[in-house]
Parts: C-alpha cells; structure tokens; sequence
C-alpha cells in the first residue's frame, strides 16, 4: 500500500492514482509525498488544504520560493512571442543568458559555455569535455561519497565504488579531523600510480546527498593545486550550490578556487530545466561540432529563467539576503539541537544545512511530524538522506517571522518524537 493521510481524501486520492500510473523508478523516497495545487512565496498549499513552510526549495531549486511576483514577470517578460523551440536557430535571449551567465564568474578560466537540461547532462558533458581534451589520458578522479546524478559517466563517479574501471576515488573530509597531509598524501600516491595519466579530477563543494558534509576550506584549494601542478582539468560540480546556496552566488567563491569547469543546474533557473558548464575554452572546444547539442539544451525557458534569475538576484539583493539572515537561521537550528536529544548533528552553511538524528526512524518521525504540524500548519522535509539526516535548504528569501513561525512548528510536532 503506498502512502496514506488519514483525513486528507484529495490527497490520498492523487497519491493513490500517481502510484498506479507511474512507474516506481520516477519515485524518490518520502514518507510524506504531499500533493501540493498552489505555492506562494516560501509556502506549499496542499489540496488538503494544509499549509507547508517549504524547507526544500523543491530539491535546492526553487530558491526564490513559489510565485515569484518579480521573477514571474520578467520571466514572461522575456518569453514574449519566441519560440518555446530552438533546435536549429538562435534567439536573442540565449545569446544574453549565455553571456551573463559567463560574465557572472568574474575570473579569467570562464570563457565558454554548454548548455544541458539537467545536472547530470551537465555532468556528463563537463567529463566528455576533459576526456576530449586529453584522450590518451583515461583515469577519472572522483571524490567518495559524491552525488553527481543517476545516468552515464555522472553515475559513474557518483558514491564509492563505479562500473567504469578507470575511475580511481580519493577521501572527502566527514568530519575524521585529518589534517592536509593526509589528503595531499594520497593525491601524490594516485600521480605516483598513473602520473601523465589523469583526465580530470571532478568533486562538489559539499557533500549533499550523503548527508552535508562541508570542508574546510584547505580542501578544495589543495584539490586545486595539485590540479593545476599537474594540468588535470579541475571540475566543480556546483549543480545543487549554485546561486546563493552558500552564501555567494557560487560556491567556488565561497571555497575560494577557480575550477577550470563549473557544472551549473538547479537553482539556476529557479524551477525551469537548465543546467550548464561553464569555463575553459580549450576544454569546451574539444568536442566536435554537435557532439554535445540535443533537442532541449539552453532552450527558450531556461535561458528566459536564467536571465529572469539573475534579474532578481541583482534588484532584490538575495545574496545581502542569505548573508543577513544566516547567523539567525544558525542560531535556531542550534537551539533546536539543544532541545531535542534525538539531534545528534547539525552541519552547513549560508542556507543549506542537515539535521543528523539518531536514527532512521526518528528521521522519518520528523518528516511526519513536522508535516502533521500544528493545526493546518507544517514544515516541509525531503526524505532523509543518507537514511538519517535531514536537508534543510528553505528559498533564499525566507524571511526572520517565517523563520520563527517554521520553529515554532517544529518544536511543537517534534515534541510529539521525545
Ligand atoms: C551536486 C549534484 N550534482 C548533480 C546532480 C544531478 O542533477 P539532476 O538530478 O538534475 O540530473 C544533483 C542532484 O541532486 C546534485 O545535487
């Protein structure tokens, strides 16, 4: 049986007919899945008429919430009369996507583009584009316990072990406390195994998916270092980071490296499909004429959301925004771990944090709980990751009073756990 409310007969109709019509492999794991008909701001309103402050943003993307009164008319600004398709030509509007898009990097390595339509697309062709550049290279370094998506070479280095024999992995700080020599050790034991031999070394600033994971700061630069010594492509898989998530616009600021690809997706175009890799020249040129082009890539609505996006981001302040209100957002969550014993962990920055629990069970008791809420009231959690954990990544323009409100919330339900 799938998944049951009691009192919420809309809802558990929807659920009960999407179980039936889709498949199971389109499914990602919730204990809630809430059937949403309208969402406005920071809040999802369900069809049963419950009211939901999002702590998700979808899944980091939605990061200028629902609804978006500033976004939504330049979005339809830019749309206009152009074609929803452009396979085979150009508009005016993905010229000036790409560009802003570029110019946003501010560093010298940012030259070129390709566009895709989702993260792992994006993944895959940052990849082809180092094996392309060097092909008598063919070691792939991936760090462990990444997330870079489910399909082709982006599944291949995603996790701890890959079906693709050429990928070799090095550690992820979690928390061990192992000082710089310990990574930079086993960098130099890969280059003394297969010197001449690395194609690109792709890692993302965070761990997300295996339960938020935040380096310090040494990390990404030693990364890049021993890149840059040795001419391996350095890939920055900024997919769920990007625009704001930590504090910047992009990560690569936040850890303070110039990866030589950036892979963009998410958040970027603030719900539209758009994913893009940004960087070297010489990299993005060395696939041949239409080797990465598809039907949807860079397409009229993701290049209107883009610049609609970065509109918003510039007029309204996001970034000022996130930087303002993340000590506050720091400081309850910290009160929140000091009340409820079952909080073994709360680990992130800027507005992308993880609530480490106990225990499975008590992670997916929060889910619930915190969607039964209070009254008509709740707050909206994925599915924990890493069995146990719970993302935290509300739209960037939460404000201190939704903030309170999505507290007050939570401990009331939660008390429900102890
Ligand atoms: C860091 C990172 N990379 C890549 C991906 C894959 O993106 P997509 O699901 O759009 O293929 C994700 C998605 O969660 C991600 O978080």
């Amino acid at each position: 049986m799938g998944i049951f409310h009691f009192g919420e007969e809309k809802g558990n109709f929807y659920r009960s007919q999407w179980n039936e019509l889709v498949g199971r492999g389109q499914q990602t794991y919730t204990p809630t899945q809430i059937v949403v008909e309208r969402a406005q701001g920071v809040y999802l309103y369900t069809v049963d008429r419950r009211k939901l402050i999002d702590f998700t943003s979808g899944v980091l993307v939605s990061n200028l919430g629902y609804s978006h009164p500033l976004f939504e008319r330049k979005f339809r600004y830019y749309y206009g009369e152009l074609p929803r398709n452009t396979y085979n030509m150009i508009t005016p509007i993905q010229v000036e996507a790409s560009r802003r898009l570029i110019e946003s990097f501010g560093y010298s390595k940012a030259q070129k583009i390709l566009w895709a339509a989702s993260g792992s697309e994006g993944i895959q062709k940052a990849m082809w584009c180092a094996l392309h550049r060097y092909p008598d290279r063919f070691i792939i370094v991936a760090t462990r316990h990444g997330f870079h998506g489910k399909k082709g070479l982006a599944a291949d280095v995603t996790g701890e072990s890959s079906p693709n024999p050429n990928v070799r992995w090095i550690s992820f700080p979690m928390g061990e406390g192992y000082g710089k020599e310990y990574y930079k050790k086993e960098l130099d034991n890969l280059w003394d195994e297969y010197s001449g031999k690395v194609a690109l070394l792709i890692t993302e600033p965070y761990l997300g998916a295996k339960g938020s994971y935040h380096p310090p700061k040494w990390y990404h630069k030693l990364l890049q270092e021993w890149c840059n010594s040795h001419d391996i492509p350095f890939i920055f898989d900024e997919v769920q980071s990007c625009f704001g998530r930590t504090g910047n616009m992009y990560a690569f600021q936040t850890y303070e490296v110039e990866p030589d690809l950036v892979v963009l997706g998410k958040g970027m175009a603030n719900g539209e499909p758009a994913s893009a890799v940004v960087g070297r020249e010489d990299l993005i040129e060395s696939l041949e004429y239409g080797e990465a082009s598809d039907t949807f890539s860079g397409g009229t609505s993701a290049c209107c959301a883009v610049c609609a996006t970065m509109d918003v981001f510039e007029e309204e302040n996001i970034i000022e925004h996130v930087r303002e209100i993340t000590p506050y957002f720091q400081m309850m969550l910290s009160k929140l771990k000091e009340r409820f014993s079952f909080i073994v962990d709360v680990r992130g920055e800027g507005l992308v944090y993880g609530i480490d629990c106990v225990s499975s069970e008590i992670a997916n008791m929060c889910v619930l709980e915190a969607y039964y809420g209070v009254g008509s009231e709740g707050v909206h959690f994925l599915g924990p990751l890493a069995k146990k954990v719970l993302r935290v990544s509300p739209p960037l323009i939460i404000t201190e009073e939704e903030i309170d409100r999505a507290f007050e919330i939570l401990n009331s339900a939660w008390e429900r756990i102890e």
